[in-house]
């Protein structure tokens, strides 16, 4: 077989500000270990997120020279709004600045007291929407999603049974929703089956719950199908995406991420009562209906976005490009996430530095090894982004300590990857000299972001 090329040529290019190590520990250490704080000038290659640091299309870019700012019904809305419309079958579509926002729209309304949120896993702004409601965030990831080193399909599905048993302990009245990630970006980028989604819409359907996709890596879920699930071998992406759509009642969506947009997003569903409660909220935290929060050229890249990433060449390049560094990575013995995800690299930091314990934060303490060794930005996905406190103020630590190098969609060549690739693994070799962190100033919420650490010595 051929090598699988970049399906794009370059036509724009920004340079990388290239720094040396000494420099890069004093940067670390000014923004208090916390790769979050750094200047993003002193990465040089950022791999903190996929969301909104995409490369766009010379389409999109003519796309956004044609988006109107009208500030009510813009074409370039109704482009956009048919865009969703035809990719997830929805008849209400509901565009919000970006995911979060959609969120705490929806879980404004339907979020309360009592109220339990269940998923697969909930992403963090997830999480901590329908915490700031009242409600509880509840994940149910099936057990092959729990160890990064079992390889299995579907690592991103949702455990039915443990569904089942709730809903037979509690009663279905005070679930507000099911909420299925594609991919489960917190448990390792891992897709969802479509046989999986269906059986989830039976529960909820049986017991009158809803059923939400955060449909944000939508299309590398679907290729995923395509690629695993019997019976999806012959579908394309598109016939893929909208059957799994047809299992939901709503979708939230980041387009900062499958839609190749740096900004943007959606709230789409069917219910019209829902929907009035919604746009009476979109108007005051986000914008009239048809622009919500977004500039009309927003609108027009995300539409043109939305059926970019449904080309085959480019999705089968995407998720290759993701295998190839999580081949690299393994064979050189470093502890990775099996099999590779959709949109990152997963280390599995508890293994990787298996010297420090889970309250000195392995993940935290590899993010920012790798920078200071070779200026690559990563995120900690473990118990500093999900740890809580016990009563007696100990550490409660995430079921896994993961670091992200989530990959920006159309951004970095074979060779940056490839030097990435030479970075872990020099870090790996020398891991016995990496020390832990402590934590010397936290937000209440979403602690992560910014969090201030010190080396322990
Ligand atoms: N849901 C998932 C699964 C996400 O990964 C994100 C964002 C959101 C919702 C929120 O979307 O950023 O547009 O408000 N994930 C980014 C990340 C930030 O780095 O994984 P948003």
């Amino acid at each position: 077989m051929k090598t699988i090329i970049e399906p794009f040529r370059i036509k724009s290019v920004e340079p990388i500000h290239f720094n040396d190590e000494t420099y890069r520990q004093s940067a670390i250490e000014q923004a208090h270990y916390n790769t979050f704080l750094l200047h993003s000038n002193d990465v040089m290659i950022d791999l903190l997120t996929d969301s909104g640091t995409s490369a766009m299309s010379a389409a999109q870019w003519a796309g956004m020279m044609l988006g109107d700012e009208s500030y009510a019904g813009s074409p370039s809305f109704y482009k956009f709004e048919s865009a969703v419309k035809d990719i997830t079958g929805m008849s209400i579509v509901i565009p919000t600045h970006q995911g979060r926002a959609a969120e705490k729209i929806l879980f404004s309304i339907l979020g309360a007291q009592g109220k339990v949120f269940i998923s697969n896993t909930l992403f963090d702004t997830t999480r901590a929407n329908i915490e700031f409601s009242g409600a509880t965030g509840i994940d149910m990831i099936c057990e092959e999603g729990k160890h990064p080193s079992i390889a299995a399909p579907f690592k991103g599905n949702l455990d039915i049974k443990l569904l089942e048993n709730y809903i037979a302990d509690h009663g279905s009245s005070q679930i507000a929703m099911v909420i299925i990630t594609v991919t489960n970006n917190s448990g390792g980028g891992q897709p969802v089956s479509m046989d999986n989604i269906r059986k989830v819409h039976h529960i909820c359907k049986k017991h009158g719950i809803l059923m939400y996709i955060d449909a944000c890596r939508f299309a590398e879920n679907c290729y995923f199908i395509q690629q695993r699930e019997a019976g999806y071998e012959h579908k394309d992406i598109k016939a893929i995406a909208n059957e799994m759509f047809s299992y939901a009642d709503g979708c939230t969506m980041s387009a900062k991420k499958d839609a190749f947009a740096n900004i943007g997003g959606f709230l789409a569903m069917h219910d019209s009562n829902l929907a009035i409660q919604c746009r009476n909220l979109l108007v005051i935290t986000e914008g009239f209906p048809t622009y919500g929060g977004l500039a009309g050229r927003d609108l027009e890249a995300i539409a043109i976005g939305l059926y970019e990433v449904l080309d085959p060449h480019y999705l089968h390049y995407r998720i290759r490009s993701i295998e190839y560094l999580t081949q690299k990575l393994h064979d050189a013995g470093v502890p990775v996430m099996l099999p590779a995800g959709g949109h990152a690299v997963y280390l599995d930091a508890k293994a990787f530095l298996d010297q420090i314990p889970p309250n000195q934060y392995p993940g935290q303490a590899l993010v920012c090894a790798l920078y200071t060794k070779g200026g690559i930005r990563a995120v900690e996905i473990g118990s500093l982004m999900f740890g809580k406190y016990d009563e007696n103020n100990q550490l409660i630590p995430a079921p896994l300590e993961l670091v992200r190098l989530a990959i920006p969609r159309r951004v970095y060549t074979q060779s940056h990857i490839d030097y990435v690739a030479e970075v872990i693994i020099e870090v790996f070799q020398n891991r016995e000299s990496i020390q832990g962190l402590k934590i010397v100033e936290e937000a209440p919420l979403l602690r992560h972001f910014t969090a201030k650490l010190q080396p322990l010595p």
